[in-house]
């Protein structure tokens, strides 16, 4: 691990202060800094008492818990440890009998443009159905399910059926190879796989089904008794009989409600997934009632979603924002949400302002990386450009995934926010469950690039190697001092990793997430990058993004990303992947954009952070939800062979741009 430092000046230093709106800090249900300071003294007096009245509040018990949490296992936390419920019961059956039941649940568009809508009552049918076909099959609590399947209102039926019958899913994002699909179904020993013939992407047809039938067939995968495949496309699929069922048929005759199985609060809700610095993926694995409190909770909090909004998050479901903020949070708190099948570039880069116009969404959610490439598009295609859309009904806007940086920042406020959108800057992780980090519509200045202050009950510090917290404006690891219901509980079948990656024992029993940042004499947190992604050049120790945030600054600049490189001299010397928003640069003016933008940096943060090396491409490799892969491309800077799996890349051709040294 490195730390990071501020002995550079940073760019991430911003004057700019913009305070919250009248109108959304009159009716927010966390109206005003006073509404937040109490809540944050209430969380720090007495968590428990905290933890325990929001959980009888906002959850929907069978047995209800008498202990909120339980430290004996430090650090396997247990929460509320003593109750029981149903997660699905408490997304769909609570609110039957109430105005909600037939609100609109989900306004999903397709691909190529058709809109289908359910309400609660209609979804809570059609999970049932979906949970008494599965029960019919013999599956139960406990059971494992692997889900490989589309942004669909599929893929929320088939996570809530499991969870409604107490069994564990593990999502695998369609963009995965048969390869990880094959690791993750022998590592969780799923008995059912979930999936698709085939996925509508941009106007493509991509086949789901054979990655499945690929990786069952590699072997170890005895568990597996059932591949259920909903027809999306009616694509050619191969048929293993016995094992292959229709979700339609599964569906067949299996009308009327299906009782949800209480399950403690403690038992796994789900396993997700992720990369850690090194090795194979690590299995995420989440608890039912925490998890779903906090779900519940950051959508009325942060989101601030009230009986009458519009919500959209453009995630996908393979991915932890897309479980949180898609099929659990919004959910148990009753909100119309948009969900979305396609590509923000299809038909054209205007897709989501469309979408946002046509159905009115009032509160939208999305990645700094989408919002970059918009900008690109905006650029360069002004028939796309938000401006030319009616964005009125937006009222809040987020942005999560990585650090946002300032110019995109102020580009969304301005052109997408029409500068009376707060902008929530939501930093969180796999691991934390929901939102721990980020402003409050109705209460939090905003700085551009900073995601500001932790929600009420999350104690986040910043701290030196040892532990100790360090003084505002050093940088430092991001760690949270206290559990929180929503936390990570341990990683599936490998408790000593779970213990060795985020609760190392010179943290003094502090959650360690992993991330570089800096606090601001105001207590504003700033994101500095993952840790291992902290350079340390000459002694200086500069975080990539702002060095990336620097080079976006510049005008000809789309987008970059800066990696390390072991240099001889310097220790790290700091190599630039940029994107132009001009077509790519060759030889002599190559070297002359090259130059400049070495000379930009140098004047923005200083000398030191010059790049050494600065590779042009058409485009970053990114992964299909649009991660920036810089494992990759730390070895197309060091000038060595990929040996990672590049199945789940976007565009492969642009590694071999990359290579070429101006
Ligand atoms: C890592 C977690 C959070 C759900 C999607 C990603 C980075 C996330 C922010 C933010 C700066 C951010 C961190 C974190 N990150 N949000 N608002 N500002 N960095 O989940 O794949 O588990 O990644 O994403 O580095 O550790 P994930």
């Amino acid at each position: 691990m490195r730390m990071a430092s501020t002995d550079i000046k940073s760019v991430l230093v911003e004057n700019r202060v913009f305070p919250p709106f009248a109108d959304i800090e009159k009716n927010a249900t966390i109206s005003g800094m006073q509404a937040y300071d109490d809540l944050v003294k209430e969380a720090q007096q007495d968590p428990n008492e905290f933890w325990g009245r929001l959980a009888k509040e906002h959850l929907n018990w069978t047995t209800p818990f008498t202990q909120v949490l339980d430290e004996s296992e430090a650090p396997f936390y247990k929460w509320f440890s003593d109750g029981e419920l149903n997660v699905s019961a408490n997304c769909l059956d609570r609110h039957l009998g109430t105005p909600t039941e037939n609100k609109t649940a989900i306004i999903f568009e397709t691909d190529d443009g058709k809109v289908l809508r359910v309400t609660y009552r209609e979804l809570y049918d059609r999970v049932c159905e979906f949970a008494n076909g599965l029960k019919a099959l013999g599956y139960k609590k406990g059971d494992r399910a692997i889900i490989y399947l589309p942004m669909s209102i599929e893929a929320v039926v088939a996570m809530q059926a499991c969870v409604r019958l107490g069994m564990i899913h593990s999502v695998v994002f369609g963009g995965f190879s048969s390869k990880s699909i094959h690791e993750r179904l022998v590592d969780v020993g799923a008995s059912l796989v979930i999936t698709a013939d085939e996925q509508m992407r941009g106007g493509k047809t991509i086949a789901l089904k054979p990655a499945v039938d690929e990786a069952i067939a590699t072997g170890g995968c005895q568990a597996v008794r059932h591949v259920v495949v909903y027809r999306r496309t009616g694509g050619n699929v191969q048929w293993h009989e016995g094992r292959d069922l229709w979700m339609h048929d599964v569906c067949q005759g299996q009308a009327g409600p299906c009782e949800p199985v209480p399950v403690n609060a403690e038992h796994p809700l789900f396993i997700l997934y992720t990369s850690g610095s090194t090795g194979k993926p690590k299995g995420v694995q989440h608890a039912s009632a925490g998890y779903l409190l906090w779900a519940s909770l950051t959508v009325k909090w942060a989101f601030d979603a009230k009986e009458s909004d519009v919500y959209w998050c453009t995630a996908d479901v393979g991915w932890i924002t897309g479980h949180t903020y898609i099929v659990y949070g919004p959910l148990a708190a009753g909100v119309t949400q948009v969900m979305f099948e396609g590509v923000p570039t299809y038909p054209n880069a205007g897709r989501f302002w469309e979408m946002i116009q046509r159905h009115e969404v009032s509160i939208f959610y999305t990645a700094p990386t989408a919002i970059r490439s918009l900008i690109k598009a905006a650029e360069a295609q002004p028939e796309c450009h938000p401006r030319k859309y009616d964005l009125n009904s937006l009222r809040i806007i987020g942005s999560v995934g990585e650090p946002i940086n300032p110019e995109a920042w102020m580009w969304y406020f301005k052109e997408v926010g029409r500068e009376r959108c707060p902008i929530l800057d939501t930093w969180w992780q796999t691991e934390t469950g929901g939102h721990m980090i980020t402003p409050l519509p109705g209460v939090t200045p905003l700085k551009p690039g900073s995601c500001t202050l932790p929600l009420p009950g999350i104690e986040m510090a910043i701290v030196d190697e040892t532990g100790t917290d360090v003084k505002s404006g050093t940088g430092g690891f991001l760690v949270v001092k206290r559990p929180w219901p929503a936390m990570i509980r341990t990683i599936w079948g490998d408790p000593e990793r779970f213990k060795k990656n985020y609760f190392p024992p010179e943290m003094k029993g502090y959650y360690l997430a992993g991330d570089g940042a800096q606090r601001d004499t105001d207590g504003y947190f700033w994101i500095m990058g993952r840790v291992d992604d902290v350079l340390n050049v000459s002694g200086h120790r500069l975080g990539t993004m702002e060095i990336e945030s620097a080079l976006v600054s510049h005008s000809l600049v789309a987008e970059a990303a800066v990696v390390g490189r072991p240099d001889d001299t310097t220790g790290e010397a700091i190599v630039a992947f940029v994107v132009l928003k001009r077509s790519l640069p060759e030889g002599d003016e190559a070297a002359k954009i090259a130059k400049e933008l070495r000379d930009w940096v140098a004047k923005e943060i200083g000398p030191i952070a010059k790049p050494k090396d600065i590779r042009f491409g058409e485009n970053l490799p990114k992964t299909r939800s649009g991660k920036i892969m810089r494992r990759l491309l730390r070895n197309v800077a060091r000038g060595e062979e990929i040996t990672q799996d590049v199945s789940t890349l976007e565009n492969p051709t642009i590694l071999d741009q990359l290579s070429q040294s101006v």
